[in-house]
């Protein structure tokens, strides 16, 4: 993480905006740093020490009103080194409201000797990119072998790297996918990258008509909280993967109750607490989860393979931090970013009215 510390003195913070990130995407391209990123996510949190990494459950504002919405900040610690806090926000009507992403987010990044912050990142692409890659490190390590049939419920800005990311870990063979808004779906062919399989489009009915030919789900929904579940899993494959990706508030969940209570379907937390507070897993207790992410990437469980498994990825916030720290690392050699001094600091630190004289 040394790329985002600052020396004693220096107080300047680099910000990274969204041309930014597309330049370092350019640069080394888009399957390369996806690759890279999973590698280190799978890396990283396959040796998830908690004396060394510190991590707070996210916390926020969720509201209705003006609308159905949320602003949330996500912290986690590299003890010794650095903090990084990303701020998101949801609001689901966004995309049909404004023309906007439905989350929106960026990310700080302080220096533990100083408290200064040191960088300011665009998140809203990191988050896509993170999410995909979390599910991608879960589906390499539990879903079936070889080539897939991959089914994805909800086709906006996540499916994309939902998808793209899976297909770094394993050959999607064919691809099913189905929206509310059928728009959504049958634009979702031209928002991925070329080299995937062009998506079949169905509609919600003849979706759960396919669910036997699946070998992974990806469910991506902006569903109310309420108004779940988005499928039906009632000829759900024996090994059937599946990376739950959109309940991610209370009330919010995307699967049936009934498969996700079958104690013979293996959940699979992101983060324990917050999966059982606004998770799939706000159906259990925490007794009847499987292992966590982190003990998933520990080691071998090539058992889970022909095993009903769900990774219930609320959005973890040390993955906020890896991707953060991967976009720093490639932008500080690339001379990218502006620096800027929003903390100037006095020559003499008790004299906070000096810039004034
Ligand atoms: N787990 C994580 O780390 C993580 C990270 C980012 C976003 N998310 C969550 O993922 C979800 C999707 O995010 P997004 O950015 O793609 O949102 P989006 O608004 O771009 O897309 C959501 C899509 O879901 C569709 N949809 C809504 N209800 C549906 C239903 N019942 N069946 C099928 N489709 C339905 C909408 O029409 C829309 O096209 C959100 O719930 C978001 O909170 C999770």
């Amino acid at each position: 993480m040394s790329d985002v510390s600052s020396s004693s003195q220096d107080l300047s913070t680099l910000l990274l905006d969204v041309d930014d990130l597309a330049a370092v995407l350019e640069n080394v391209g888009v399957d390369f740093f996806l690759d890279e990123l999973i590698r280190q996510l799978a890396f990283d949190i396959g040796r998830f020490d908690p004396t060394a990494i510190e991590h707070k459950i996210r916390t926020g504002f969720n509201y209705d009103t003006p609308e159905h919405g949320l602003i949330e900040w996500m912290p986690t610690m590299v003890v010794g080194d650095v903090v990084s806090v990303k701020t998101v926000g949801y609001h689901p009507q966004n995309p049909v409201e404004r023309g906007l992403p439905s989350v929106l987010a960026t990310t700080s990044l302080y220096d533990t000797n100083t408290g200064g912050l040191v960088a300011l990142t665009e998140a809203t692409l990191l988050t896509a990119l993170r999410t995909g890659a979390a599910s991608a490190v879960i589906t390499q390590a539990v879903a079936k072998e070889g080539p897939i049939t991959l089914g994805v419920v909800g086709c906006g800005a996540q499916a994309v790297t939902q998808i793209h990311a899976i297909s770094r870990v394993r050959k999607i063979e064919r691809l099913i996918v189905t929206d509310v808004d059928q728009s959504t779906a049958e634009s979702l062919a031209g928002r991925l990258p070329e080299a995937i399989v062009a998506p079949e489009v169905t509609t919600h009915t003849e979706f759960d008509e396919v669910i036997a030919d699946l070998d992974v789900l990806v469910t991506a929904t902006s569903v109310e909280p309420g108004h779940g579940p988005v499928v039906t899993l009632d000829h759900a494959p024996e090994h059937l993967h599946i990376n739950a990706i959109g309940a991610d508030f209370p009330g919010k969940t995307e699967l049936p109750e009934s498969y996700v209570r079958n104690p013979d379907v293996v959940v699979i937390p992101d983060v324990i607490e917050q999966c059982l507070a606004e998770g799939e897993a706000q159906h259990l207790n925490a007794s009847e989860l499987g292992p966590d992410m982190a003990e998933i990437l520990e080691r071998d469980w090539h058992a889970l393979r022909s095993q009903q498994t769900i990774f219930d990825s609320t959005g973890w916030s040390y993955e906020d931090l890896i991707v953060a720290s991967l976009f720093v690392a490639h932008a500080v050699p690339l001379e990218l970013g502006t620096v800027v001094e929003l903390q100037r600091a006095p020559t003499d630190p008790h004299d906070p009215y000096e810039t004034l004289r």
